[in-house]
């Protein structure tokens, strides 16, 4: 039970992939755009085609990274929010106003390579509490036939992204994998729809998630280098948990009659800070690992042939709820800026490793921080510090992450830069009483993981902004407080 990861006492499986005999598929990313200061969109285009991703996975159909991707060869996978389901639901009108807004007008008049629109985004996630059980399959259905009727049913496919909680197995063998019981009539009746339409089910997985939320889950199985237990599931050797997930979901797809379904995955990655797990080491070792496992076509046990995954993801989101853990901030090959953060090949495009992104404009290089004079006995210090935290980004401090070597007051200065680069370096930002100051000396400490971060200018700040902060409500209450009592706990 513990190998593919627990959840909720059910199998849950972790992983990818899929294969067309003869196609060989390009290594796809996750473009989104939770960020306080996403990275203007021209620029992530020009990085995109500078590493030969050829790819990408939106979660909106935002008009000006459409327009960016124009003419660029890029394939791209548009998204629909959980949010509109319902009112793509119940409205056939609707859907229609959205296909012809997002996608037919970027692909007649823009030339966009729109190739999927993904209906919903994980919507049957438990944590989700059902509240789009109802609404999905028939947005689905209604998009599909908007596709038809704008003519676009042959070059644009739908599908879901769907979590890997949705399939389980009995046993450790993937021969053994179903839908979940509670959901199999559902799930049965989409997938017979995206077949009959030419769809592909699209499934995330992630490794890091099991070894997160289980302790005694065996490390070197998340990984592609090999494992002491593989499993042997009547002679299909499993030594990796992202095949053994892929070919549970495909021994649950064969169950129900579906043996020849398309499979996408949809996002796969590993984080590099918030998590004892989540390191820049780990993410290289993992993310490497799949490269080089998916790139010689040899596919699964259950599957051979190539793979089709998007990387999660390209870019830092800082913005993004940080319910899930501390490292939810952190899933880049990138930094917020567009730094590469370890070598990563991705095949033959990109060799050498990963070229960053060009023409980034940054603010001056200045930070705020704890004043010198500054006494940690300040009784207005933890306010301070939980309101910077609670504003900001701190998800860098604490156990096991890349600043968790500062010291208390180091701690401090970080909550103050963070708070004071997320408001563009603003001098009432950095106005912390009698407690901070701006500096232009960098307090990084030298040679280390830890970056006291200097922000860039924003495509265009407010609608991004705002846009950032409402699409998914940051449950900034119960966080504050937990990194509040941490960061206090020494002081
Ligand atoms: C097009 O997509 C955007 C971004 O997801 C959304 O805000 C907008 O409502 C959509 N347009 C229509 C007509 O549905
Ligand atoms: C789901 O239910 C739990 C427990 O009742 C609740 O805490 C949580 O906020 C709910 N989540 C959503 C997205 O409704
Ligand atoms: C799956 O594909 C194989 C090989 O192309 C074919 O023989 C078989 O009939 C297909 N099965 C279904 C259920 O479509
Ligand atoms: C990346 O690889 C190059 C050459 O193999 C090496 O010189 C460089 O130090 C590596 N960079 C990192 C960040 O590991
Ligand atoms: C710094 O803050 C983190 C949590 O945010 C805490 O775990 C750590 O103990 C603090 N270090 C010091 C020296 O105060
Ligand atoms: C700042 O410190 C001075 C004494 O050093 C004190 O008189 C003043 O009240 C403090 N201001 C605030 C806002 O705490």
């Amino acid at each position: 039970m513990r190998i593919l990861g627990v959840k909720n006492g059910l199998w849950i499986s972790m992983i990818l992939g899929f294969m067309v005999l003869g196609t060989v598929y390009g290594i796809g990313a996750n473009w989104g755009t939770q960020a306080t200061h996403p990275l203007p969109p021209k620029i992530v285009v020009k990085l995109l085609k500078d590493n030969g991703i050829q790819k990408v996975k939106l979660f909106d159909a935002d008009s000006e990274i459409l327009n960016a991707l124009s003419g660029s060869g890029i394939e791209v996978m548009v998204g629909i929010p959980n949010e509109m389901l319902w009112s793509l639901a119940n409205s056939l009108g609707a859907a229609e106003k959205w296909v012809e807004k997002n996608v037919s007008s970027h692909v007649s008049s823009n030339s966009v390579d729109i190739k999927y629109v993904a209906v919903g985004n994980e919507p049957f996630l438990s944590q989700l509490n059902g509240t789009f059980l109802s609404t999905t399959f028939p947005a689905l259905q209604n998009i599909q036939a908007a596709l038809i009727k704008a003519g676009l049913g042959n070059r644009v496919k739908v599908t879901i992204p769907i979590n890997a909680d949705v399939y389980q197995s009995s046993s450790e063998k993937p021969s053994t994998g179903d839908f979940r019981q509670d959901i199999r009539d559902l799930i049965v009746s989409i997938v017979k729809f995206l077949s009959d339409n030419g769809g592909a089910f699209t499934v995330n997985i992630y490794p890091f998630i099991s070894l997160y939320n289980d302790p005694n889950f065996p490390a070197d199985y998340a990984f592609f280098d090999g494992y002491s237990s593989p499993i042997d599931d009547n002679g299909k050797i499993y030594n990796n948990v992202f095949d053994a997930n892929h070919d549970t979901l495909l021994s649950a797809l064969q169950k129900n009659g579906f043996p020849n379904m398309s499979i996408i995955i949809g996002e796969i990655g590993w984080p590099t800070d918030g998590d004892n797990n989540a390191n820049l080491k780990a993410a290289q070792r993992f993310n490497q690992g799949f490269m080089t496992h998916i790139s010689g076509g040899k596919g699964t046990p259950m599957r051979p042939g190539p793979i089709d995954a998007y990387l999660f993801s390209l870019i830092d989101e800082d913005a993004k709820s940080i319910q899930p853990g501390n490292f939810e901030r952190h899933w880049g090959i990138y930094y917020f800026d567009g730094t590469p953060k370890y070598n990563l090949s991705l095949g033959a495009n990109n060799g050498g490793g990963l070229v960053p992104a060009s023409g980034v404009r940054y603010l001056s290089r200045q930070w705020c921080v704890l004043s010198p004079s500054a006494s940690l006995d300040d009784p207005q210090l933890a306010d301070s510090v939980g309101y910077a935290c609670s504003h900001a980004d701190c998800t860098s401090l604490g156990h096991g992450t890349s600043c968790a070597d500062l010291d208390a007051r180091g701690n401090v200065s970080y909550a103050f830069n963070s708070y004071y680069q997320e408001n563009d370096q603003q001098s009432s930002a950095c106005k912390f009483p009698n407690l901070s100051m701006i500096t232009n000396i960098d307090p990084s400490p030298p040679g280390g993981t830890c970056k006291f971060k200097i922000m860039i200018q924003a495509s265009s700040p407010s609608s991004h902004k705002s846009n950032a902060f409402s699409t998914k409500p940051v449950n900034v209450n119960v966080m504050f407080l937990v990194i509040v009592s941490l960061l206090l706990s020494v002081l």
